[in-house]
């Protein structure tokens, strides 16, 4: 039997089949996207579907079936843990095992966060560990102070983000959504690499968004602030990390890595908070009433983290948790390698 995720994903492929690489036809293509995560969240909402505790349960209950001979004690990286999406998933990484480092910007919020968590699950699985991925100096020293302490990383989530703020530059001088959601991770992501290597079927989990798909990566639109748009530099920097995530794993295929992307729905979150004077009122009772909880907005993410269905999957986007089609551009090799190139040149140009 088709999951209904599986179905949902079915239909976004079949209508990219005919938009992708068409900028009007793209539109059309989102339009459709939202009018089938809208129907998606409302079958969540009234309950048709499993429970999403119940399914995240089942994920963690795997995994941990597969694991039961294992003694040794696995290390998992989740950026941006201190809030939203990354919240969840580094409470149920523990609960499947994993000792979570929280790569946190704000040293507050994540030691009160790690408090609340240890009180729910009972567990000791929790560490703080300073990273402002808009800042090439704090991401030296996240690296530094980490190889310092591990001599293994089994699982990276790079899932901090921001979204449609304004123009604005990371501490190295980068366009900051940019600079945040794609640079800052592919750094971070680089410097841990040889820890990576060296941890049995160890997994890098990209966040991207659906948004990527109508993005593309043109280097003006990073360097130009003329060409800036608040709403199209996000998609750019979602189409980043997609490319990034298939270029890492074209990179690292034959080591049993694997490098994944995906979108994890429309969580209700603190992400859109950059909201038009006046409608942050409405726009709130709006995210409750349409968007999907934490909980469901996980699955996704610990899916792709955990399941031990995609041991050697990689350079694939999932939603809905289930595989879906991506963009023509995402899987142009000639283009994710200049991605890959510009990235170095930028963080080799505006390091000090
Ligand atoms: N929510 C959605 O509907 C949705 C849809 C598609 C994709 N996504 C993606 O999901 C991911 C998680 O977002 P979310 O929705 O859970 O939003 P969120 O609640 O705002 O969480 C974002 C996290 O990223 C952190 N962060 C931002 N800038 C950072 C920096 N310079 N250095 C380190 N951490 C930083 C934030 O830290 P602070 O608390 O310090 O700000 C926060 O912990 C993002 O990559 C987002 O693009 C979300």
């Amino acid at each position: 039997m088709y999951s209904l995720g599986y179905i949902a994903n079915y239909l976004i492929s079949s209508t990219l089949y005919y938009c992708d690489g068409n900028p009007y036809l793209m539109k059309v293509f989102l339009a459709t996207y939202l009018l089938i995560e809208f129907v998606y969240t409302l079958l969540i909402k009234i309950d048709v579907l499993t429970s999403p505790r119940t399914k995240l349960d089942q994920y963690i209950s795997e995994y941990k079936e597969v694991n039961t001979t294992s003694t040794e004690e696995k290390f998992a990286i989740v950026t941006g843990a201190n809030s939203g999406i990354g919240l969840e998933t580094s409470k149920d990484l523990a609960l499947a095992g994993f000792h979570v480092i929280m790569a946190c910007r704000n040293k507050a919020s994540a030691e009160d966060i790690i408090s609340k968590l240890e009180l729910e699950t009972g567990l000791k699985s929790f560490e703080f560990m300073q990273l402002d991925l808009a800042s090439f100096k704090s991401i030296d020293s996240f690296v530094d102070q980490y190889k310092k302490s591990h001599s293994k990383l089994h699982l990276l989530v790079n899932n901090a983000g921001i979204a449609l703020c304004p123009y604005g530059k990371t501490k190295d001088g980068i366009e900051m959504q940019f600079g945040t959601n794609h640079l800052g991770h592919f750094k971070l992501t680089n410097g841990l690499l040889d820890l990576i290597k060296a941890s049995e079927r160890a997994r890098i989990v990209v966040i991207s968004a659906l948004a990527g798909y109508s993005g593309t990566f043109d280097k003006s639109l990073i360097l130009d602030e003329s060409k800036y748009n608040n709403v199209f530099n996000y998609a750019v920097s979602k189409m980043c990390n997609i490319m990034f995530a298939n270029e890492l794993a074209r990179r690292l295929a034959g080591t049993g890595i694997t490098v994944n992307s995906l979108h994890p729905g429309a969580v209700n979150t603190n992400i859109f908070k950059n909201y038009p004077e006046g409608l942050a009122g409405m726009m709130e009772v709006l995210k409750s009433l349409l968007l999907i909880n934490l909980i469901e907005g996980s699955l996704t993410s610990i899916k792709v983290a955990l399941d031990p269905k995609l041991e050697g999957v990689t350079g694939k986007f999932f939603m809905h948790e289930e595989e879906a089609a991506q963009p023509s551009e995402a899987l142009d090799e000639k283009k994710c390698k200049e991605l890959w190139d510009f990235s170095e040149e930028l963080i080799k140009k505006h390091s000090t």
